[in-house]
């Protein structure tokens, strides 16, 4: 197996994930819209892995403009990153959501079918699980209403899959993420936050850099160690990493799907990440304590056994590591 269409291969999760399959000897063939993220991406990759790279601006809408694209590169399984992922606004713009997630992702497996592709990595997110009531979450942990459109459509995309899944020949992995931080170790490519950030490193890393006044801690009255939240960060190399070993475990598997948790298997505080943040990277993070955010939970880490038993993966990177990576490419980009 060997060409794989990367939908979103120019954002955060997709760009490392370039890298990764071209160090194992894929080729990977991008499709990205550009909303998310920049073109100098592209560039960027090829620098780091000195190869020219096949990358179409178009939307996975855009079902047969797909079928050209799985056509004409000869793809053998599609990882599909392209969505948009931003709780609050997901909120605020339900069916631009609905239309992007769910509408993308019955595209994209449209397009799989005509072309008569059958295997499938798929990025889900902790985030099914809600507020879970038993740590670290399994993979069988029973799924909640999710308190966001964002969620219903990582639910629905996951009870789509299966359902293709289990009607023809598809083979899917779902890989549900936990909270994945950090940047590609040369510091070129991370996550480019449009506007005000959202996720607590990109924030971070912008009040460090005096972009931001302070970072507002969002409630110190949980029932966790510190009182603030607890969450399962994971370097994206590692996690890219992951979708390489998807991909080699789809050529053998037998069962239509697969799911599993890509975490540590350990959670911090926000606290604890400030903590770290500062020592590993010798500067300080102004932060002020604010109340909480609605719809958080208090602490969320997942289960990596099932993933490593599977997959035989693992993280192998730590917080210092992806804090430290963080920094690295905050200094570069402003440059
Ligand atoms: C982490 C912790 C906050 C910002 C979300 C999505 C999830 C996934 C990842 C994917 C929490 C606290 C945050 C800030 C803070 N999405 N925080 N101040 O909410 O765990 O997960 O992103 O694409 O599906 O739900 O991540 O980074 O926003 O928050 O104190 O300015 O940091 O309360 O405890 P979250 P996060």
């Amino acid at each position: 197996m060997k060409n794989i269409l990367v939908t979103g291969g120019l954002g955060f999760i997709g760009s490392h994930t370039v890298i990764e399959l071209i160090h194992n000897g894929y080729t990977p063939i991008i499709v990205d819209n550009l909303t998310n993220t920049r073109r100098s991406v592209l560039k960027t990759l090829q620098q780091l892995t000195n190869q020219k790279i096949t990358f179409y601006q178009t939307d996975v809408l855009n079902q047969e403009k797909l079928i050209q694209i799985l056509h004409e590169n000869n793809i053998e399984a599609v990882i599909h990153f392209a969505a948009l992922k931003a709780v609050g606004e997901s909120i605020e713009k339900p069916t631009v959501y609905y239309k992007n997630n769910i509408g993308g992702l019955l595209s994209v497996l449209g397009a799989m079918d005509t072309a008569h592709i059958n295997k499938m990595v798929f990025s889900s997110s902790a985030t099914v699980y809600g507020d879970p009531d038993i740590l670290p979450i399994t993979e069988d942990a029973p799924l909640k209403t999710p308190t966001s459109p964002y969620g219903v459509t990582k639910q629905l995309g996951e009870r789509i899959i299966s359902d293709v899944a289990n009607s023809n020949n598809l083979k899917a992995v779902i890989l549900r993420y936990f909270n994945p931080i950090g940047a590609h170790e040369s510091g070129r490519i991370g996550e480019l936050p449009i506007g005000t950030p959202n996720n607590l490193v990109p924030y971070l890393v912008q009040a460090a850099a005096g972009i931001r006044k302070e970072l507002t801690i969002y409630g110190d009255d949980y029932p966790t160690l510190d009182g603030t939240g607890i969450r399962d960060y994971i370097h994206v190399v590692d996690l890219a990493k992951a979708h390489v070993k998807a991909l080699n475990y789809l050529e053998k598997v037998k069962e239509p799907v697969t799911t599993l948790n890509l975490g540590t298997g350990k959670g911090n505080s926000v606290l604890e990440l400030i903590k770290t943040f500062e020592s590993v990277n010798n500067v300080k993070v102004p932060y002020t304590i604010g109340s909480r955010r609605s719809g958080d939970i208090a602490s969320c880490y997942a289960s990596a056994t099932k993933a490593k038993r599977v997959l035989e993966w693992e993280a192998h990177k730590t917080l210092e590591n992806a804090l430290q990576d963080a920094w690295k490419w905050q200094q570069y980009n402003k440059r």
